[in-house]
């Protein structure tokens, strides 16, 4: 099966433009790499913000579902003349089997299945390094705000404020929640977004 970022990513150019999101200079402000620090990019599309992270001394993992999206990431690596470990998978299946300095993950955690939200950010958690941050953003349901057009099947928004309740225990560095309007699929319609960024105190 194509996925809908599958064959938008095999258009020319770059779907998501290759200038980072506005939270990753968050985290060079929360988190600077001082010493070497190893940031996972989840579901990192065709690679803008593993790139900027990379660029700036950052040692870069990131994965994505989408083939075409894992290899643009590699290209847009070479062109910008950094190194990022990037691979092809799935985060429904994958888990975390080393810890890392910051876990990153912009657009992507709806695709969790929501019986597995519990399990698979605590494997985020538990391989999350001392003092090391998880930025976080999640897709949440309003009821004044009617489902996008161009929402896929294997999507499922969260409740608002849920993604913050897994991180009581942290550090809220950041915790917010903002309605954006967007045009995909060419019909302008809205979304209801949370954003995270938890430290794990020591
Ligand atoms: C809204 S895009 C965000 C891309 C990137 N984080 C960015 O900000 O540019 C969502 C991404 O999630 C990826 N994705 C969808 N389902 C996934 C899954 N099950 N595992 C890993 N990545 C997935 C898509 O291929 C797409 O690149």
């Amino acid at each position: 099966m194509t996925t809908r970022y599958e064959a938008a990513y095999r258009t020319p150019g770059y779907y998501w433009g290759k200038l980072p999101s506005k939270t990753c200079f968050k985290v060079l402000e929360l988190m600077p790499p001082g010493r070497p620090l190893r940031l996972l990019d989840i579901g990192c599309g065709e690679g803008r913000n593993a790139v900027f992270f990379a660029w700036n001394g950052y040692h870069v993992s990131a994965f994505d579902l989408s083939k075409t999206g894992v290899d643009k990431t590699r290209a847009l690596a070479g062109e910008a003349g950094v190194e990022i470990d990037v691979f092809q998978a799935d985060l429904v299946g994958y888990r975390l089997d080393e810890p890392y300095d910051i876990l990153y993950a912009s657009g992507v955690l709806q695709y969790i299945p929501p019986e597995l939200r519990e399990e698979v950010l605590g494997n985020y958690q538990a391989f999350t390094a001392p003092n090391g941050l998880n930025v976080l953003n999640v897709f949440v349901h309003k009821p004044f705000i009617p489902r996008a057009p161009d929402g896929e099947d294997t999507a499922h928004a969260w409740v608002s404020g849920e993604l913050f309740t897994h991180y009581r225990d942290w550090k809220l560095e950041l915790c917010s929640e903002e309605i954006m309007d967007c045009t995909s699929g060419g019909v302008p319609h809205q979304h209801a977004i949370d954003r995270m960024i938890a430290r794990k105190v020591a």
